[in-house]
């Protein structure tokens, strides 16, 4: 049995992987500095999976707490969520996002180098293609992000192919996330944004809750049948499962695999509204504002890749994760409880 190292898990995509990875019979360690997240979400993986996970409170860009987690816990494999990913804070500071996502990649990779681990899935973003000039935007599209977040996650990209030419054995898959949504089917676990929500889904389901009185909608005069923007909704559960797929491709074939992770279907900003209002049975009331600067007008994935590749594609639909997210939503409409009640195991 693998024992793969989550950077992150306590996130909301970290959290969906951990749960993933325990169900597919990997052993997991958490590395988390909760400076975004709550250890409940760990607590409820655990509760969930009714397995134990390994913890380790680390600042990854710290090398010697990183050192210590790979000196405690014997790591087969690394899956990276850890890091920042607010676009407009990016923009604000921008040395505080490079330093932050490239130190922590870094750090990571010396220790895997030294003790010979081989194994590493990274989470990238479709935010690497930009504005793409055709939908679906294919994995060979350019890469030309426009803005801080973006390109550093273009620049562990490039930091990773590159170790992976000098070193054959190195094996590591990009995953480039289209929109994520949803939540777990149990309600236990989901989304826990840290005070506004920057994107759609998150800010729609506290609409819907009662705790933010109407949605704005960035921009009715996009280029798109009812002129609202269009992404590529993907359900949190089969971005995990999209996780687990990846470390089962790398333990079968040498290199370095670049996926999209999408359904290849976009949806509006309108249509969503729809949809979760009819999930929910409440009205989403909204307002039609200003675009909002850097966005595009649509964005979605040929995710054909990773299917051929791994298998991997995603199952679930729109209503799947309009109604996962306002079951968590309803469950905890104020996300996961502050009291930092779960401690985690030392060892494994
Ligand atoms: C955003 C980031 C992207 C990141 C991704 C992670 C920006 C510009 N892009 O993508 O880099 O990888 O999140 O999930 O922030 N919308 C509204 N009202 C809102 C929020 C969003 O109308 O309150 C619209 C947006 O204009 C867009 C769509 O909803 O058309 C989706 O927005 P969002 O959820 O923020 O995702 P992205 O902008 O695609």
């Amino acid at each position: 049995m693998k024992t793969i190292l989550v950077t992150g898990g306590a996130g909301y995509i970290g959290s969906h992987t951990c749960l993933a990875l325990l169900g597919a019979g990997y052993r997991v360690v958490v590395a988390e500095s909760f400076q975004n997240s709550k250890p409940e979400a760990l607590r409820r993986v655990q509760e969930l999976s009714g397995k134990e996970i390994g913890f380790a409170a680390c600042d990854l860009r710290n090398k010697a707490e990183v050192e210590d987690v790979f000196d405690r816990f014997s790591i087969d494999g690394v899956v990276h969520f850890a890091g920042l990913k607010a676009v407009g804070e990016s923009v604000v500071k921008p040395l505080w996002y490079y330093e932050n996502n490239l130190s922590s990649t870094f750090h990571l990779l010396n220790c895997m180098e030294k003790r010979g681990i081989h194994l590493f899935v990274f989470s990238s973003s479709a935010t690497v293609y930009g504005d793409p000039d055709t939908v679906p935007i294919r994995e060979d599209f350019p890469l030309k992000p426009i803005n801080p977040y973006g390109r550093s996650k273009l620049m562990q990209e490039e930091i990773l192919s590159d170790f992976q030419k000098s070193r054959p054995e190195f094996r590591v898959a990009l995953l480039r996330y289209f929109n994520p949504a949803g939540a777990d089917r149990s309600g236990r676990m989901g989304e826990n944004p840290n005070g506004i929500p920057n994107n759609l889904m998150p800010y729609i389901a506290q609409v819907a809750v009662g705790k933010r009185a109407k949605l704005s909608v960035f921009g009715k005069d996009y280029p798109t049948p009812d002129g609202t923007g269009i992404r590529d909704y993907i359900h949190v559960t089969d971005l995990a499962e999209g996780h687990v797929a990846a470390l089962r491709c790398l333990e079968e074939r040498s290199g370095m695999v670049i996926c999209n992770l999408g359904t290849g279907r976009g949806y509006s900003v309108l249509e969503m509204v729809r949809a979760f209002e009819k999930a929910s049975g409440r009205s989403i009331p909204y307002e039609i504002c200003a675009r909002r600067p850097g966005d595009i007008a649509v964005c979605y994935a040929d995710p054909s890749r990773a299917e051929t590749l791994s298998g991997w594609k995603a199952r679930l639909g729109v209503d799947d994760m309009c109604r996962d997210t306002w079951n968590w939503q309803s469950q905890n409409p104020d996300g996961y409880p502050d009291e930092p009640t779960w401690k985690g195991s030392e060892k494994l």
